[in-house]
């Protein structure tokens, strides 16, 4: 049994499966034009899938510092030797590192061919392989070069939880903890594949009313500035989903600062991290004048400071906020 989720699109809809063993419904989302696939994986993710047809595997190196041009460079000479052509497609099969390389390389590929995902982390079914957002780190920040370029189809195979490591686990556990301020209350009252069909339908509705994040989208972001400020800043022993629990808590106390939110609100926050056991406290070596610096170096960043902020009409994105108040809320996350 599985659950289905459409994102429509202005043009199309794609498909995200969600459930236990749903890899192997691969071979029946690809295509049934395509004839070849490259397979991008990472040799540390013990899961396969079968595409059904003729297809290369290439094996990317472990970790974030695969999402790199260096690596993008080196699939798709692999893929070109391979001679994978523009009727072929590419398969993603791992995390979000995985998988924002391979939409990467499905993108410029040929200057785009077709593409499927086989989430196997929990990160990456309820966040990053569903919407399109692929791409690939600088040394200057992370994924600062990118493109959108949707899937054809994502298998978020909620078998694959089961041998992901405690830390990974609490990785994926920061973005849900989002999405209870995204219209998600009660999360973390669903078993494991409701709470991930819950969180990708939330994402499904935001992408869908805006592909592009033109506006809205953004508020997917809720909580990633301080966590990208947190991740940019050094190699400290915080996951980019416990980064991002930080970032909410931050967030919520700027709000509050601002009259945004009363107390009540601040304290929901709290609930939502205890309840998933995450951390809400910064390294103690990050200095508020480096945090402040990698703030208006963020992508959202264009007039001033810009953060994604709850309030009495949800979450939002605000502009231009003042400096004290974002020193002064760093007390919050000390
Ligand atoms: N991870 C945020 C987004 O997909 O827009």
């Amino acid at each position: 049994m599985h659950q289905v989720v459409n994102v429509e699109l202005a043009d199309r809809r794609y498909p995200v499966l969600v459930g236990a063993g749903v890899r192997s419904e691969l071979a029946s989302v690809l295509p049934a034009d395509v004839r070849r696939v490259a397979i991008i994986t990472q040799a540390g993710i013990p899961w396969d899938a079968d595409p059904g047809r003729d297809h290369t595997r290439i094996e990317i190196p472990d970790g974030e510092p695969a999402k790199s041009l260096a690596v993008v460079e080196d699939v798709c000479r692999q893929m070109a030797a391979a001679g994978i052509t523009r009727a072929d497609a590419v398969v993603a099969i791992g995390g979000g590192v995985a998988t924002d390389v391979a939409g990467f390389v499905a993108a410029v590929y040929h200057r785009g061919i077709r593409f499927v995902s086989v989430s196997t982390t929990l990160l990456g079914q309820v966040d990053a392989s569903v919407g399109g957002k692929t791409g690939v780190n600088l040394p200057e920040g992370k994924n600062l070069v990118g493109v959108f370029w949707q899937p054809t189809a994502v298998l978020c195979d909620t078998e694959t939880l089961s041998t992901l490591p405690h830390r990974e686990m609490q990785c994926g556990l920061g973005e849900v903890a989002k999405y209870h301020f995204l219209g998600g209350e009660g999360l973390d009252e669903l078993d494991l594949a409701e709470c991930v069909a819950a969180c990708v339908r939330i994402k499904a509705d935001v992408v869908a009313a805006d592909e592009r994040e033109g506006g809205r989208r953004a508020i997917l972001n809720y909580g990633h500035t301080l966590a990208h400020a947190i991740e940019t800043a050094g190699d400290y022993d915080l996951r980019h989903g416990e980064a991002v629990a930080v970032g909410l808590v931050y967030a919520a106390a700027v709000a509050r600062n601002l009259g945004r939110i009363d107390d009540a609100r601040v304290a929901e926050h709290h609930r939502v991290l205890s309840a998933y056991d995450l951390p809400s406290t910064l390294p103690p070596q990050l200095t508020d004048d480096e945090l402040l610096a990698l703030f208006s170096r963020d992508k959202k960043a264009i007039d001033g400071v810009t953060l994604v902020l709850d309030g009495e009409r949800g979450v939002e994105t605000v502009v231009g906020v003042d400096d004290e108040v974002l020193r002064a809320s760093f007390a919050a996350v000390r």
